[in-house]
C-alpha cells in the first residue's frame, strides 16, 4: 500500500470504526443512536453508563445486576489508604492515576475488572483528597450513583444537587475517538491490560488541552469585577495570541451541544447573576472575535463551582464519568483488533559517521 500523510494532529482522519458515540462539527453527539442531551435530561447516569458499556439500555433487572455490579466495587482497602496517606499527592489526576496503575489485575475477568475500578474512581478521588490533607475518608452512604458521588466530594447529602451533577457526568461520559480514549485504544491495540489501558487514558486526559482545561477557567474567571473586565481579558489573550481556556474544539466548529446544556442549567441554578452574565459575555466576544463556540469544560467548571465542589475534583470528575466510555472502547477494540502503529515522515539527518 502506498504512503499517506495524515494531517497534524490526525485532524479529520477517520482512523477505524465505533459504535459507540458520534459527533459533529454542527453540534450532534449520539450515544448508542439515542441524543446524549435527552439522557442528560430524562436518564440516570447508571442507565446511561450500562448503555455505553454494553450497547443497549438496561431493562430493570439487568439494571439492578448491574447496580449491584457497582456497588460490589464500592469500598477502599486498608492498604490503599495507607498508600495514599504516603504519597500525600495533592494533585487528584496524579493521585488517581498513581493509585489505578497499582490496581491488582490478575485472575480477574477484564469486563468485571473495568466495571470494578470505575466504580471506585469517586471513592480513590474523595480519599486522595482527604487522607493527602489529614481528614479521615467519609463513609458510603446509600443512594443514586450520582447522591454517592456527591456525597464523596462534597461530604453532603443532596438528591437535587447531585442531579444537577448527575447531569454533567452524563455529558461527560462518553466522546468517541478523543484524545484519552484513542490513547487507551492505543494500549488496548497491543493487548496490554485495562489497568494500563486506563493509566494511558487517565494520563491523556490530565493535558489541558483535554480534560485539564476544566481545572484552569476559574484561575481566569474569579478575577473577574464586571463584564467589562472579561471582555478585556479576552481581546488581550487573542492579541497576544493566547488561548482562552474552555473554547475551542477539535469536532465541534460552531457549537458544542454539552456546552450550551450545561450553560441552561447554569442559568437555571444561578439565574441572570454576575456569574452568568460575564460567562456568556466571554462566550460572545470569543464568537465576534474568532468565531469559536465554548466547549463544555467553560460552563462545566462554573457549574461545578456553584455546586459547591472543589476545583481540585474537576479533571478527577470528568474521569469518573468518561471511564465507562473507556470500558465500552476497550471491549470495542479488542474485538476487532488491530495493532495501532502508524508511520512517520522522517526529516532528521543521515549518514552521519560515528
Ligand atoms: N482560544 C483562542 N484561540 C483558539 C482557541 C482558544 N481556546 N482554540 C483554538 N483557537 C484558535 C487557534 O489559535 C487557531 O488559530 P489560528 O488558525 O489563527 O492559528 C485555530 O483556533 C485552530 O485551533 P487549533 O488549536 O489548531 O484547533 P484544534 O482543533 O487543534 O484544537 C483544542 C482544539 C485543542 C481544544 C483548542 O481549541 C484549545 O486548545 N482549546 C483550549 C483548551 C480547551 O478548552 N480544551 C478542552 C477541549 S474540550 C474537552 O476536552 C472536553
Amino acid at each position: 500500500m502506498g504512503e499517506m500523510i495524515a494531517p497534524k494532529g490526525l485532524a479529520g482522519v477517520v482512523v477505524d470504526k465505533t459504535a459507540i458515540a458520534i459527533t459533529d462539527s454542527e453540534g450532534v453527539l449520539l450515544y448508542r443512536g439515542y441524543r446524549a442531551i435527552d439522557l442528560a435530561e430524562k436518564a440516570h447516569f447508571e442507565d446511561v453508563a450500562f448503555l455505553i458499556v454494553n450497547g443497549k439500555l438496561p431493562s430493570k433487572s439487568e439494571k439492578e445486576a448491574f447496580i449491584a455490579k457497582l456497588k460490589s466495587g464500592f469500598g477502599i482497602s486498608e492498604d490503599i489508604n495507607r498508600v495514599i496517606s504516603i504519597l500525600k499527592e495533592k494533585d487528584m489526576m496524579r493521585a488517581l492515576r498513581s493509585l489505578v496503575s497499582m490496581y491488582p489485575y490478575r485472575s480477574k475477568d477484564q469486563d468485571d475488572l473495568m466495571l470494578e475500578m470505575a466504580s471506585k474512581f469517586p471513592e480513590l478521588i474523595s480519599n486522595a483528597f482527604r487522607l493527602s490533607r489529614g481528614m479521615q475518608p467519609l463513609n458510603p452512604i446509600e443512594g443514586t450513583y450520582a447522591e454517592r458521588v456527591y456525597y464523596l466530594l462534597t461530604g453532603k447529602n443532596d438528591p437535587k444537587k447531585a442531579r444537577y451533577l448527575e447531569e454533567l457526568m452524563i455529558l461527560y461520559m462518553e466522546h468517541e475517538f478523543n484524545a484519552s480514549t484513542f490513547a487507551l485504544r492505543v494500549t488496548a491495540s497491543t493487548l496490554a491490560d485495562p489497568v494500563s489501558a486506563f493509566t494511558t487514558a487517565l494520563a491523556t486526559l490530565k493535558g489541558p488541552l483535554h480534560g485539564g482545561a476544566n481545572a484552569e477557567i476559574l484561575e481566569f474567571f474569579d478575577g473577574f469585577k464586571d463584564v467589562q473586565e472579561a471582555i478585556v481579558y479576552v481581546d488581550t489573550q487573542l492579541q497576544k495570541g493566547e488561548k482562552v481556556m474552555g473554547f475551542g474544539h477539535r469536532v465541534y466548529k460552531r457549537l458544542d451541544p454539552r456546552a450550551q446544556f450545561v450553560k441552561m442549567k447554569l442559568r437555571e441554578l444561578a439565574g441572570d447573576s454576575k456569574v452568568v452574565k460575564i460567562a456568556e459575555a466571554i462566550e460572545q466576544r470569543m464568537w465576534e472575535k474568532k468565531s469559536i463556540p465554548a466547549n463544555v469544560d467553560f460552563f462545566a467548571a462554573l457549574y461545578m463551582h456553584l455546586l459547591g465542589i472543589q476545583e481540585d475534583f474537576y479533571t478527577p470528575l470528568f474521569a469518573a464519568s468518561r471511564v465507562f466510555g473507556w470500558c465500552a472502547h476497550y471491549k470495542e477494540q479488542l474485538s476487532d483488533n488491530k495493532l495501532i502503529r502508524p508511520d512517520a515522515q522522517y526529516v532528521g539527518p543521515t549518514g552521519l559517521k560515528f
